[in-house]
Formats: structure tokens, C-alpha cells, sequence
């Protein structure tokens, strides 16, 4: 039964939830919306570094050893990821949230880093329209990415911006729009250079992934 094709209905019905899922999730001011992160509660939220993000940071520190490079993380939010790569002594630091709420916070949670980086309160749609300017890596701690209507060419924009890589742990399961990431990627020249399937076996439980994509040639 597992092998049997969709009726005619059930083709018809996903057809229209997956042309109108988009406004409905909208309507409902969820996870997709610059409303609900603006109201989620950044006080005790995405503080310390869990084994997923430690997964996460060590492969930044691994690839871009230069101090002085500019990194980007996309959906930074209070910035835990930025103030870590800032005790590491990075200095070239940027971040772009849509939540101006979790901007204003990583002032008093993380006041050096946050005085030190280059942050842009943007959607990832208006940010990366503009004149983004390049850095050397890319990254992103989800659910950022999975979020984002696959109707905006965020992959191509994103490679765009990045000079030599893209690292993000992602649910690649558990998000609103299903994605060929390795394919999207491939088109823009980059390939997937490492991939970690739990990001960390010492949070299985995260339900993330590990993907480094690094540009070629
Ligand atoms: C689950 S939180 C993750 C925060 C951070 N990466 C971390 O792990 O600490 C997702 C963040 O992505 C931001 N975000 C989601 N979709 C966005 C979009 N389209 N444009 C800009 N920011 C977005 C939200 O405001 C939120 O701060």
C-alpha cells in the first residue's frame, strides 16, 4: 500500500496546500513570520553553545583560521554564535536578524560582541537584494533557513555573498519547505565538502545536520 499513487483528490488537495500553505502560515503569524520573532522571548532563549552549535563553530574555526575574515551568520538572533567566534578573537564579525528585539537584547546579553559586529535588522529576502556585501563564510543555525519560501532564490543569493563557504546546521526534516540543498548548491558552483549526519552524536536528539558547502575551483 506504501507504493500506492495519490487519487486524483489527494493530488488536487496537496496541490492547493502547497500553493496557499505560505499565506496560511502568515495569516497565522507563525515561525515564518518577522511577528512571531519579534515576540519570541529572547531572555532565557538561544543562550550557550549546545553540542550542535559546538559542532558548528569548530568547523568555522577549522575553515577560516584568519581572524580578520568576514563571516556572516544568517538568523543570528541574540547572537550566541557571534559572541563566540568574538572570544575566539574574530573581528570581522556580521549578523542579520528580521527581529529588532533580539538585536536590541544581544546589546545587554553580549555587549562586546555586539558592539563589535556588524549587525542588520533585514529580512534574508531584503538583505540579500541589496548590495550585501561578500564575506568568506556563511553560516546559519536553524530554523532559519528552512523557513524561507522556496519561491526566493535564497541559495543563489546566499552563494552570492559568500566568497569560499556556507556552513549550516539545519533540520533537514523537520522544515516547512522541502529542498535539494546539495542540487540548489551544485547550481551555484559549490559542492558539499562535509556533511554530519547528526551535526553531533552528542545530541542525536537535535534531529540536525552538519552541511559545508565550499566553492569550487
Ligand atoms: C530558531 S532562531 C535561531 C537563532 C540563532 N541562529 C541561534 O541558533 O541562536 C531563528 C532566527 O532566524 C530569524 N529568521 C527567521 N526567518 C528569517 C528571515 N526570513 N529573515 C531574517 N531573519 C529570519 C528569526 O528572527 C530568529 O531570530
Amino acid at each position: 500500500m506504501a507504493d500506492a499513487k495519490p487519487t486524483m483528490f489527494e493530488r488536487i488537495t496537496r496541490r492547493f496546500f502547497c500553493t496557499f500553505l505560505p499565506f496560511l502560515v502568515r495569516r497565522q503569524g507563525g515561525a515564518g513570520t518577522r511577528e512571531h520573532w519579534e515576540r519570541h522571548p529572547t531572555a532565557s532563549a538561544f543562550e550557550g553553545i549546545d553540542p550542535a552549535s559546538q559542532a558548528q563553530m569548530d568547523e568555522i574555526v577549522a575553515l577560516v583560521p584568519d581572524r580578520a575574515a568576514a563571516i556572516l551568520d544568517m538568523g543570528c538572533n541574540v547572537g550566541r554564535h557571534l559572541d563566540y567566534l568574538y572570544r575566539k578573537g574574530y573581528r570581522n564579525l556580521r549578523g542579520v536578524d528580521w527581529s529588532a528585539a533580539a538585536l536590541r537584547d544581544m546589546a545587554s546579553r553580549y555587549p562586546e560582541a555586539h558592539a563589535a559586529s556588524k549587525l542588520t535588522c533585514a529580512s534574508f529576502e531584503d538583505f540579500l537584494s541589496g548590495d550585501a556585501e561578500p564575506v568568506e563564510l556563511v553560516y546559519t543555525r536553524g530554523a532559519t533557513f528552512e523557513l524561507v519560501h522556496p519561491s526566493f532564490p535564497l541559495i543563489r543569493r546566499v552563494c552570492r555573498v559568500a566568497r569560499q563557504y556556507v556552513v549550516m546546521v539545519i533540520s533537514e526534516a523537520g522544515h516547512a519547505y522541502p529542498r535539494f540543498w546539495e542540487y540548489e548548491f551544485a547550481r551555484e558552483g559549490f559542492e558539499l565538502a562535509h556533511l554530519r549526519r547528526p551535526a553531533s552524536v552528542l545530541a542525536p536528539e537535535h534531529k540536525v545536520s552538519l552541511m559545508t558547502f565550499r566553492r569550487l575551483g
